[in-house]
């Protein structure tokens, strides 16, 4: 089979690609993405060793690359990562996060159409849900649960995924949806909570938790979400919505203090700062519909997902500080100069 994987050179499609080459040496995967700031080409250099990957950079909103791209490679399947995908970056400037999250996927449904596919996967998040209260354990996101969204991140994921399910009952497009919670791992962009808190750490720098350090994040390690999404794009219901996650809820001053224990630095690093506008209380995944149907199942306890993470970070110094050497900087001057 020919799968493009769109949005590849960032931290999900990244770990995705590594997946499915390993796992069906057999399919070709041909990755289109942008390289905006967050891809990184560096990240797939063993997957370009590989005869059976092709990369490609282009924008999933550009008609005319897309089309041509499936004129030439006439893929079976097609599993869209390709986002803007940071709500900090969403709240500041909103409008690339609609261009590239909605009519993005509406151009490569169009494409999917024209040249006919067996299936269009679009990766989403269990943001699409909003939050959950904090004193109510007892409740999860089903996929039964509103969409009612909290930022223009969550909002333009939720715009897309109505576009998706749209395509399938109007036209007929053989679609699937996975809604994952927050995903921790190797090639993690610096700017999002873990690794942003490991590389800091590391320098002996503030580590800058927003509001009390409360907020509830359903971690599940990448490869868990890998393996969720190559069951769903290959044996999933055309049509349906599917949650992921793995019950490993934390708040963000026990992901924090972890690290800080696994690194052996101080908690006086922590430093609480102004908190996120809107920002989401909890975030909670019931899975039983992906387990229930397809028989996943996450293998990373978080205490164990942590370590290889960290570790990862401490083996890979050089993948994140050419990151954190480059515009990088201007960007945390701008949302934390005067924060922190
Ligand atoms: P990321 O920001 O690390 O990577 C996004 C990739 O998309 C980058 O390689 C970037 O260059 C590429 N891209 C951006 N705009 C593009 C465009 N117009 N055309 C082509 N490529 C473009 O994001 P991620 O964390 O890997 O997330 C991947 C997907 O998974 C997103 O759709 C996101 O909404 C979803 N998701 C993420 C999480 C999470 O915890 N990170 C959880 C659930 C769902
Ligand atoms: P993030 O990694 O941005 O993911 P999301 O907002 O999509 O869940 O943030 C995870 C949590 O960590 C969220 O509650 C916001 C919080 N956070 C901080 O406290 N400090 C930070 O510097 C960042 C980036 C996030």
């Amino acid at each position: 089979m020919n799968i493009i994987v769109t949005g590849g050179a960032g931290f999900i499609g990244s770990n995705f690609i590594y997946f499915e080459l390993d796992k069906h040496p057999e399919d070709r995967i041909i990755c289109l993405d942008a390289l905006t700031y967050c891809g990184n080409l560096a990240t797939l250099d063993e997957a370009m060793k590989n005869p059976q990957f092709r990369f490609v950079k282009g924008d999933i909103a550009d008609r005319e690359t897309v089309f041509s791209l499936f004129e030439e490679e006439k893929p079976d399947i097609v599993v869209n990562f390709a986002a803007e995908s940071h709500v900090d970056r969403s709240i500041d400037n909103p409008e690339i996060f609609l261009k590239t999250n909605i009519m993005g996927t509406q151009v490569l449904m169009d494409a999917c159409r024209k040249y006919g596919i067996t299936r269009y996967h679009q990766v989403s998040t269990d943001e699409v849900y909003g939050d959950l209260p904090l004193d109510r354990p007892d409740l999860f996101f089903t996929e039964d649960t509103p969409i009612h969204t909290s930022s223009p991140y969550s909002s333009s994921k939720a715009g897309a995924d109505l576009l998706v399910l749209a395509y399938y009952r109007t036209y007929g497009l053989p679609v699937s949806i996975t809604r994952c919670s927050n995903n921790y791992g190797p090639y993690h962009f610096p700017e999002k909570l873990i690794p942003l808190m490991i590389s800091r750490a590391l320098a002996d720098e503030a580590l800058p938790v927003y509001g009390k350090g409360e907020n509830v994040r359903d971690w599940l390690y990448v490869k868990d979400h890998c393996s969720a999404i190559d069951l769903v794009m290959r044996k999933g219901q055309v049509g349906e919505v599917y949650n992921v996650g793995g019950h490993n809820e934390k708040t963000n001053l026990e992901v924090v203090e972890t690290i800080l224990q696994q690194l052996g630095k101080p908690e006086s690093l922590i430093t609480y700062v102004t908190d996120r506008p809107g920002h989401d209380m909890r975030y909670a995944i019931d899975p039983t519909k992906i387990h229930r149907e397809l028989g996943w199942l996450p293998e990373t306890k978080f205490e164990d997902g942590i370590k290889m993470t960290i570790q990862w970070y401490l083996d890979n110094k050089e993948w994140w500080q050419n990151i954190l050497s480059g515009e990088y900087q201007n960007y945390f001057e701008k949302m934390y100069g005067e924060r922190l």
